[in-house]
């Protein structure tokens, strides 16, 4: 089998990697990829937004199943075109695909099927979000309703930040078209989780539960970027959370989906706010989250190219698929200024030795190799990942080997998976057992 995967992060270095294991894969190809999925494929100079391009390369070299990556393709119809050109392709439908594109429809189509969520007000003009937010008890959220990469929300804590949102939105248009609309809606409190449903409209497979850390600095400070960490399982999906999960959200999404004519095939990303054992939706995303798919998918012990097709397919067999019982950390190094700007082209050192590691995978995201020398590339520049019996174990051992790659003004978190082993090294104490 030859598989294309579209985009250019650690996700799709992980997703390359896993694919490269496959004895049914003969040819791995990356549109346009980066130097991690060099390594286990041949990247393609195309980028996700030139579609015809893609078709093209793929009619031509004869690819049985591409794989999409980012969000910005899937909303703007690339599973639709490749289908109406009869080619195999993993991912929801254009239509399907408005559970991430439009935070509206997202929230519209939860209270329709009563999918647990915060409450919320849809507004159009700056006097609609006015009106929605005068006498409400802060903190609260704004969000645009289309893409926003990652930025669309906004935490309001007092009537500053309100002013701020409504200049960015509706004077500077910050936002663009995306934000044409808005929801404001009641700040949820608890611990996140990202659960990622692989169906093809009506079967599904869970992957394991992860928890991303959102925040540039330790503890939770600073600025959002991409997700600077991740460990899976999470312990905060117990067996109970992940049954309501599947009864609460995700069956009645795909049933929801179905009976409007537009099934949803692909990951369903469900990022979830987990209180009291109860989990609500924050959101939606149609694609596989970063860097969580950097421990998930290390933790598959199926085929993933099996996987994949059977759902581009619509054939998926759920009772084939399984999961290894370890634990998965990741740590993302960035560069200096990450999330906001910052500088291209840093020697880094370290690498070949991480790619030689029995027992780590390094997962390049924001990195090029210029022929001679790996350089930093982006602001997320490369997540490194520990399976192990133990998540204790996956952490620690995860950030020692953080300590082998170098490079100017590298900036990670030091925390990553410690608010759960503290709370675990309590559990222990009163020897409770997880
Ligand atoms: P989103 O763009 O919807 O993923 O939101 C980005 C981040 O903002 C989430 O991962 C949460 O950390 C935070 N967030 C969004 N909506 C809420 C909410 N209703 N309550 C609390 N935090 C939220
Ligand atoms: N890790 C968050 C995201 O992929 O959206």
């Amino acid at each position: 089998m030859k598989v294309l995967v579209i985009g250019s992060g650690g996700r799709e270095s992980a997703i390359v990697w896993k694919l490269s294991k496959s004895e049914k894969v003969t040819g791995i190809y990356c549109a346009p990829g980066n130097a991690g999925t060099a390594c286990y494929g041949e990247n393609v100079p195309i980028s996700e937004s030139e579609i015809d391009k893609l078709i093209e390369f793929v009619r031509e070299n004869e690819i049985d199943l591409t794989v999409v990556g980012p969000e910005k393709p899937l909303v703007d119809g690339i599973v639709d075109r490749f289908v109406s050109h009869g080619l195999t392709i993993f991912g929801p439908s254009q239509t399907a695909a408005m559970l991430e594109g439009s935070k509206v429809f997202a929230k519209q189509f939860m209270s329709e099927h009563d999918i647990p969520t915060a409450p919320y007000a849809v507004c159009v003009t700056r006097e609609d979000v006015e009106a929605a937010t005068t006498g409400k008890e802060f903190p609260y959220v704004i969000k645009v309703d289309g893409l926003a990469a990652g930025k669309g929300a906004i935490i309001i804590k007092n009537q500053d930040d309100l002013q701020q949102a409504l200049v960015d939105i509706y004077e500077e248009k910050k936002f663009g078209a995306a934000g044409d609309s808005v929801i404001v809606e009641d700040f949820l409190e608890g611990e996140e989780l990202s659960i990622f449903a692989i169906t093809d409209g009506s079967d599904y497979v869970l992957l394991s539960a992860a928890q991303d850390h959102k925040r540039i600095f330790d503890g939770d400070k600073g600025p959002n970027t991409g997700g600077m960490g991740a460990y899976a399982p999470a312990p905060i999906g117990t067996p109970d959370v992940l049954r309501k999960v599947e009864e609460r959200i995700i069956r009645p999404v795909l049933k929801g989906m179905q009976e409007r004519g537009t099934p949803y095939s692909g990951v369903l990303y469900c990022g979830l706010m987990i209180h009291h054992g109860n989990p609500r939706v924050i959101e939606f995303n149609a694609r596989f989250g970063d860097p969580e798919t950097q421990v998930v998918i290390p933790l598959i012990k199926s085929d993933l190219a099996d996987l994949l097709l059977s759902v581009a397919q619509g054939k998926l067999d759920a009772s084939s698929f399984q999961i290894s019982g370890k634990f998965a950390a990741c740590i993302i190094l960035a560069s200096a200024g990450y999330p906001g700007s910052y500088e291209k082209g840093q020697e880094i050192s370290g690498i070949e030795r991480l790619f030689q590691s029995q027992r780590s995978h390094i997962f390049l995201a924001g990195t090029e190799f210029n022929g001679k020398k790996y350089l930093t590339n982006g602001g997320r520049v490369l997540g490194i990942t520990v399976v192990s019996k133990s998540l204790k174990d996956a952490i620690l051992s995860a950030y020692n080997y953080v300590n082998i790659i170098k490079f100017e003004g590298k900036q990670y978190r030091r925390d990553i998976g410690f608010r759960v082993l503290e709370r675990l090294s309590h559990k222990k104490k009163i020897e409770v057992k997880w």
